[in-house]
């Protein structure tokens, strides 16, 4: 038998689900809609145009960080017209481990990437610190260049020296969730993005 906290968390995901442009709630979160799967297809198109035009014949190859970007990266690779290949990496984050707080180590990259373009994707440029730590981990290893594509910049929270070259949508820095991103693990099945609900005054 299922508690009353169950059945209204039970209602809730069926909710999530039905209405999918309605407020959606996660861990006690409310969120509500913000950017349209169909804005962010139209955007993710006329990026791949810059891209295909950018890099006809150049073979690039794209570099998608897991788990956040994947559906940015698919929708991405697939409305790229000229050839190109992709793969996938995971970012090992340790606690505590030096004086800045959280180290980053690539995990997963088993391609030569000397003298290839690399475009990485990301799910979102915050702090710009993950982005900043990975490409310089990149550029050690003697790619012809390295391009950044991003679906979401928040260029208020910057904090590091890093440029996105391709960006979807910039944003001011609110919590967001879906199309990728989460809130602890969950929300990323979202088919639009959502913005966190500021409290009332
Ligand atoms: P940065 O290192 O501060 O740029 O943060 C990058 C990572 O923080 C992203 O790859 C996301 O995993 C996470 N992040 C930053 N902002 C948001 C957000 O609004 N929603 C969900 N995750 C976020
Ligand atoms: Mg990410």
């Amino acid at each position: 038998m299922a508690s009353d906290g169950e059945s209204a968390k039970f209602c809730l995901n069926l909710h999530n689900y039905f209405c999918p442009m309605k407020q959606v709630t996660y861990n006690g979160l409310t969120f509500e809609p913000y950017i349209t799967r169909e804005r962010i297809q139209a955007r993710i198109e006329e990026l791949a145009r810059e891209i295909t035009a950018e890099f006809a014949g150049k073979k690039p190859l794209f570099l998608c960080v897991l788990n956040g970007a994947a559906p940015f990266a698919s929708e991405l690779f697939l409305n790229v017209e000229t050839d190109a290949e992709i793969t996938f990496i995971r970012l090992k984050s340790y606690e505590g481990t030096s004086s800045t707080g959280t180290v980053k180590e690539v995990m997963g990259l088993t391609e030569d990437i000397a003298g290839r373009p690399v475009i990485v994707v990301e799910d979102i440029v915050d702090t710009g610190n993950t982005i900043r730590r990975l490409v310089d981990d990149l550029e050690a290893r003697n790619p012809a260049q390295v391009k950044i594509a991003t679906l979401l910049f928040k260029p208020e929270s910057l904090r590091c020296d890093v440029t996105p070259d391709y960006v979807g949508f910039a944003i001011p820095p609110k919590f967001i969730i879906g199309y990728g991103l989460d809130l602890d693990g969950l929300a990323r099945n979202l088919k639009d993005i959502y913005v966190l609900k500021e409290a009332a005054d």
